[in-house]
């Protein structure tokens, strides 16, 4: 047995990982680590507290399930907690929760088994047959008031049918983004320069805490519900409640089955493992629950979970195959990503053949070889990842991968700046998938909007030497488009339309297609409303660039460097010549005032005078800058109608000014 110094010191050190891993996933939506393994470290943490009761901590970890709460939600506790279920990996877990079920009690026990749907998971609450409210999990106790975006899915009734609902309940269920929806999501912001999601979870969660309703409603989520409580319900059973509800209108799987035995339960499990990837949304496990209520409460809960119900998580499904060679990728800002080509292998219901190895260190720390034998795993990521080698299959003499030292496009020799992961090709200018990915970006639709410019065109374009950098586009006349492969008289039209009209694209966009590195869609925003024109950015110096609100030395060096580049800025003045927007318009400029400046402000409510994101333009006009969440370090608090109690709290405990709309519009209006 462990002695107690290595064990606290053990103890510590699983609570400090899984505390981040929880903020990771629970907080910046962005998992470091897959839920099995997650799920082990966890059980690690557990036995240990439990062999040493001496370091117990209220704090640690294993006594919480972690929370989603987002500040700009209203949080609402709720009625019944919304508790987590304990975890089975294998047959024996499954047949240890029937073992611990028949200490409790005599008689025979019908299970229901469910599919474990892979979402964002939701409590709803119907008072005479009317959604009044949807909150998502948060810590379990309290969770964020989300009824605004979940009133926009389809699949949530917002009014039931018949007439033998009880006045009032809850049902619980998991809200998701099909397969097909995700594809198309990320497909769509990698053509708008956004970063992708990494799975359909985090999509469907990050897609529910938008402030935008109408944007919610466009990422096409579904609702499935597994859970009826209150204290009114049609049946003693669960899945017989699940039926009437369905009857009500509510969208219930198909796919749940009574089973009289464990051994039935371990088929079903079997089956669904193997028959998962048909199904249009993700599911991760199976959940075995009890169907009688009457036997659920006779077992009732621990401080965590039901006794009555567990979860079986599916393994992510992992293959090996051989490596046939490492391939590098280089984008649009020159930056390198290696990818593995391996021998054609089915895995989770698809066949693979490549997979992303992210940058130089994860090469490193696979330690691949040439010819290696590698696992690979397809976790609720689309994009499948090598998580290990097996040595023993290694040939002696294998060669060691060894990252590239030149780009593999142009020759030119890479570098790697300081702090970053990625190599990058430095050679801009004349790379030519940097040239064509730049002008792709250029065109996307949150840059200059620019229609029927395929990636195939671009190339033809580039190929011919008709397009060889952004300003290019410009220079296009409808005779150099039309002997282009495939190109009508229509589509060349609409593309010389679609560039004219780009010319009248406002400056802060044009800024953001130019395509410096880090400068993003918020930064080139803030550099357009900040310093107004590309001449007074490209007058900035390092320290002033830094002094600016969200920039730091990164940014401040790439613009630096950006426009030291003779090329660029020969790129910039033709695309001033062609006529695009190279300063704010006359009308944002004249409204421009320092009032607010230093200023940070919240706003909270509903308003009747301004939309939320008028305020927030209007904040900025002013020199202000608009934060979410209240702290010591908030100026004012903008107000409008049912502001949550917890944020006047705040707004009271840290002192903090607070105005009305009509106070907020005088103010700025004073200052013109
Ligand atoms: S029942 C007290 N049924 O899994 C029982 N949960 O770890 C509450 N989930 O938070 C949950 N499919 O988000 C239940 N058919 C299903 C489920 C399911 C997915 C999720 C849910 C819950 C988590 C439990």
């Amino acid at each position: 047995m462990m002695n107690k110094t290595d064990a606290l010191q053990r103890i510590s050190e699983l609570r400090e990982q899984l505390h981040k891993y929880n903020h990771d996933y629970y907080i910046l939506s962005q998992p470091t680590i897959d839920d099995f393994e997650f799920d082990m470290l966890m059980k690690d943490l557990i036995a240990l507290e439990n062999k040493f009761p001496e370091y117990a901590d209220d704090n640690s970890p294993s006594q919480r399930v972690g929370s989603d709460i987002n500040l700009e939600f209203k949080q609402v506790a709720h009625q019944y907690p919304m508790l987590s279920l304990g975890n089975t990996y294998s047959e024996e877990d499954v047949r240890d929760f029937e073992t611990r079920i028949l200490k409790l009690t005599e008689e025979k026990i019908q299970y229901v088994c469910e599919l474990k749907y892979d979402g964002t998971s939701i409590s709803l609450r119907y008072k005479n047959g009317k959604l009044v409210q949807a909150l998502t999990r948060g810590d379990g106790v309290q969770g964020d008031d989300v009824t605004t975006n979940v009133r926009t899915i389809e699949t949530v009734p917002l009014s039931l049918q018949g007439d033998d609902y009880p006045d009032e309940f809850e049902i619980r269920g998991e809200i998701m983004m099909p397969f097909q929806v995700f594809q198309q999501l990320n497909m769509e912001r990698e053509e708008d320069g956004d970063s992708p999601f990494a799975n359909p979870r985090n999509a469907a969660s990050g897609s529910l805490k938008m402030q935008n309703s109408s944007v919610v409603r466009r990422r096409k989520l579904v609702c499935y519900l597994y859970y009826l409580l209150g204290k009114e319900l049609p049946t003693r059973q669960h899945l017989q409640n699940l039926e009437v509800a369905k009857s009500w209108g509510f969208n219930i799987s198909d796919d749940s089955k009574i089973c009289n035995s464990i051994d039935e339960v371990l088929d079903f499990i079997k089956y669904w493992d193997k028959q998962r990837d048909e199904l249009p949304v993700p599911i991760d496990g199976i959940v075995i629950k009890v169907n009688s209520i009457d036997q659920q409460e006779e077992l009732g809960y621990t401080a965590k979970s039901p006794r009555w119900a567990i979860s079986y998580k599916f393994k992510a499904e992992r293959v090996a195959t051989r490596l046939n060679s490492v391939a590098y990728q280089v984008g649009r800002t020159g930056s390198i990503t290696p990818v593995a080509n391996l021998d054609a292998v089915q895995l989770a219901g698809t066949v693979v053949k490549r997979a992303s190895l992210h940058n130089a260190d994860i090469i490193a720390n696979l330690d691949l070889h040439l010819n290696d034998s590698v696992f690979v795993e397809k976790g609720g990521e689309i994009i499948p990842k090598i998580v290990g080698v097996d040595i023993d299959q290694r040939d002696v003499n294998a060669e060691k991968i060894e990252f590239i030292e030149n780009c593999p496009e142009c020759g030119t020799k890479l570098v790697r700046l300081e702090g970053e992961a990625n190599h990058y090709c430095p050679n801009s200018l004349l790379c030519p998938p940097q040239i064509t990915g730049r002008i792709e970006h250029f065109i996307a639709r949150k840059a200059m909007n620019i229609d029927g410019l395929g990636e195939e065109t671009i190339d033809l374009l580039y190929k011919q030497n008709l397009v060889n950098n952004i300003s290019d586009l410009y220079r296009l006349k409808k005779e150099d488009l039309m002997p282009l492969d495939r190109m009508g008289d229509k589509s060349a039209d609409r593309i010389l339309g679609s560039i004219k009209e780009s010319l009248n694209v406002p400056f802060e966009k044009v800024l953001f297609a130019l395509g410096i590195r880090h400068v993003g869609q918020t930064v080139a925003k803030k550099l357009a409303k900040t310093l107004g024109s590309i001449q007074a950015i490209k007058a900035a110096s390092f320290e002033e660039l830094v002094n600016i609100d969200e920039i730091g030395d990164k940014i401040a060096k790439s613009i630096i460097l950006f426009f030291e580049d003779e090329a660029q800025n020969q790129i910039v003045n033709d695309l001033i010549e062609f006529g695009l927007q190279f300063e704010l318009n006359r009308e944002e400029l004249a409204n421009q005032t320092n009032k607010l400046e230093g200023l940070s402000i919240v706003i909270s409510g509903s308003f009747s005078l301004h939309s939320r994101d008028e305020l927030k333009a209007l904040i900025e006009q002013n020199g202000g800058k608009n934060t979410s969440s209240i702290s010591k370090k908030t100026d004012l608090f903008l107000a409008g109608e049912k502001v949550g109690p917890s944020k006047l709290e705040k707004v009271e405990k840290f002192g903090i000014k607070t105005i009305s709309e009509e106070e907020f519009v005088e103010m700025i209006q004073a200052a013109n």
